[in-house]
């Protein structure tokens, strides 16, 4: 059978639509959408925004639409949407019974996929597509063309850990948000989000790897030219979980208009690592502060920490300020 050479562009193209048809009009994908719709809250409109998709149990149903429409098999494996079975025998689907959230290349052509298991447990919850010639995930931010107009307009980006907290803040009003896929923000990712704005609002998970994570990407951002504010999310709780609980206005509030600067969300890191009752650490703490305003070069900026610092522990801004000077005077 002679085979027409189609793009793996194609085939990522053709499963991301044959996946959401699946998800929206078919029997096979109502226990998903239930999950989507009732569970997880997604509203039909964000589904069709976002493309979501469902990727069935049997595991030879994208396969089968493969052969059907002639795509070359060896290709379609390329871009990691089948698999081959290790006894030689066809192939078989790479996702299955998992809700599939399309990866976007700049131009808005999916690339990759990211599939959610509908059941906790037994397998890894999230599931990737691999690199493959035309996905390179260090390289791409998730719904990147989506919300660049809305970026555009606000002038500021929202950066998340995940699909389903842009899918959620979006139906939350918060259209300019962005996602890495699950790892540190990159160099080249950080240059992405610069080029369509130099105001970023990190807005990571609040459990600890969210926080390292959300202090580890600010510094990336700030080296290459952005302006960082991170969102206080509750401790155990994500960007999802918060709109959920507290709803959409809420959010806006407390966590987009409500994010702090770098500094304050480190100050607030640290300080949940030490016992600040005990004059050692207290001590610490004040130096490891005055240090870090040492780098910063407005002075009114300065000036404001200083005051927050002696309002606290109840030091007087002189004795803070002497304090520095003499750390300057022995770092020299
Ligand atoms: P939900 O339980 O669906 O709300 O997941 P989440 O989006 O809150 O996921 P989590 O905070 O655990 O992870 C954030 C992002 O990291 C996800 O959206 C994925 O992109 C990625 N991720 C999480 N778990 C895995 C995993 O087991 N494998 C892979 N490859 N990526 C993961
Ligand atoms: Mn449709
Ligand atoms: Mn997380
Ligand atoms: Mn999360
Ligand atoms: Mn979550």
């Amino acid at each position: 059978v002679p085979q027409k050479n189609h793009s793996l562009k194609e085939g990522c193209q053709l499963a991301a639509r044959f996946y959401h048809h699946l998800l929206m009009h078919t029997e096979q994908g109502r226990e998903a959408y239930n999950y989507a719709r009732s569970a997880r809250n997604v509203s039909e409109e964000a589904m069709r925004h976002f493309q979501i998709g469902f990727a069935p149990s049997e595991r030879e149903v994208l396969s089968l639409l493969f052969k059907k429409r002639e795509f070359d098999l060896s290709e379609m494996e390329e871009a990691d949407l089948v698999q081959r079975r290790e006894d030689g025998r066809g192939p078989f689907d790479r996702f299955n019974r998992r809700l599939i959230f399309p990866i976007w290349d700049m131009g808005g052509q999916p690339i990759a996929f990211g599939g959610r298991a509908l059941d906790e447990a037994p397998s890894a919850k999230y599931l990737n597509s691999r690199e493959t010639p035309i996905f390179k995930k260090n390289e791409v931010l998730y719904a990147y063309h989506l919300a660049r107009p809305a970026i555009r307009k606000r002038k500021f980006v929202v950066l998340f850990e995940g699909y389903m907290d842009v899918v959620s803040a979006w139906m939350a009003g918060v259209d300019n948000g962005v996602a890495t896929l699950g790892t540190a923000l990159t160099g080249k990712q950080a240059q992405l989000i610069r080029r369509l704005s130099d105001q970023v609002t990190i807005c990571y998970d609040g459990d600890s790897p969210g926080e390292k994570a959300a202090i580890q990407n600010a510094e990336t951002l700030e080296a290459n030219g952005c302006n960082v504010k991170i969102a206080p999310i509750p401790a155990d709780r994500d960007p999802d979980d918060y709109i959920r609980e507290q709803g959409a206005r809420a959010f806006m509030e407390n966590m987009i208009e409500g994010a702090v600067s770098v500094l304050s969300f480190k100050m607030n890191a640290y300080k949940k690592d030490k016992n600040l009752q005990r004059a050692g650490d207290r001590k610490e703490y004040i130096e490891w502060v005055l240090e870090a305003l040492a780098k910063i070069s407005s002075p009114v900026e300065r000036e404001f920490y200083l005051k927050q610092l002696s309002d606290e522990f109840s030091i007087s801004l002189e004795a803070l300020k002497q304090e520095q000077y003499r750390m300057y005077q022995r770092v020299r």
